[in-house]
């Protein structure tokens, strides 16, 4: 007997199926995500990126910094990245509409950086972790990015200039020698900053319903007109006739 047309419909099916799922369905639940904006700063969120911060995430794919790191913190009862402080709230679908690719990561073999930009806000800490991250943590696995940097010749009695490593010890480079960050570590210390994914939304800091104890409710809840808010909806607004 002649399998073709069974085994030509089961091949359709499958592959129908699977464009459903991985297309379509998704499609439905994320891409109609706007911007909102926030309440307590006005701002829309998530905010566009400085464009140094653009050519450090480009930095930050050359390099392979996903290979180690993930921007991506799981929810509370899914894993402790939120008692290790990597984030205030998990990350939504939301914190990544303005990222062109966006850049997930898989494996952690460090910390994830979701909210680094939040939780390190010195400047140095960074740049020195990217030079040699054992000038920090002596036993630190990550690797070092010393090309990122540039070793360059003081003129003699000279100090070295303002944005130069603090480097002592075995670090220092060679006497009237300074180290300073090129401009690939500076634009992507400039995107570890802008890393941050802590703004409060409804869906991530959802407020208990209101106790259904009045007609009140009903009007306070009724969705307003206007751009989306991660407002509060009002629970005790009075209701005039
Ligand atoms: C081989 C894996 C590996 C790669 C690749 C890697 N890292 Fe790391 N990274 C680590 C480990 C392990 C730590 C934790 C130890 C430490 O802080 O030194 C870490 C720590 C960090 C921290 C400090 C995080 C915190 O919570 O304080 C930053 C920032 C960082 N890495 C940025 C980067 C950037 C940017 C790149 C790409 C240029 C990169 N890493 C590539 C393994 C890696």
């Amino acid at each position: 007997m002649n399998q073709g047309p069974l085994v030509f419909l089961g091949v359709f099916a499958a592959v129908i199926a699977s464009w459903l799922g991985l297309v379509i369905v998704p499609h439905l639940q994320f891409g109609q995500q706007d911007m909102v904006v926030l309440e307590e700063t006005g701002e829309s969120y998530p905010g566009g990126r400085s464009g140094l911060a653009l050519q450090g995430a480009e930095v930050y794919r050359e390099q392979g910094c996903y290979y180690c790191h993930t921007q991506q913190v799981r929810p509370a009862g899914e894993g402790p990245d939120l008692k290790r402080r990597w984030g205030v709230r998990r990350t939504v679908a939301r914190d990544y509409l303005r990222d062109q690719p966006v850049l997930l990561g898989q494996m952690r073999l460090g910390p994830d950086l979701a909210n680094l930009g939040a939780r390190e806000t010195n400047r140095t800490t960074l740049l020195l972790k990217l030079y040699n991250a054992r000038v920090l943590i002596p036993n630190s696995l990550m690797p070092r990015y010393p090309y990122l940097f540039e070793t360059r010749k003081l003129p003699p009695g000279a100090t070295p200039s303002g944005d130069a490593l603090p480097l002592v010890g075995p670090f220092a480079p060679p006497p009237g020698f300074e180290v300073v960050p090129g401009p690939d570590a500076l634009a992507l210390v400039a995107y570890l900053e802008s890393l941050r994914a802590e703004a409060r939304f409804y869906e991530v800091f959802p407020t208990p319903p209101p106790k259904a104890d009045t007609n009140q409710v009903q009007d306070a809840l009724s969705p307003t007109n206007g751009p989306p808010t991660n407002a509060v909806p009002a629970t005790n607004a009075t209701v005039t006739p």
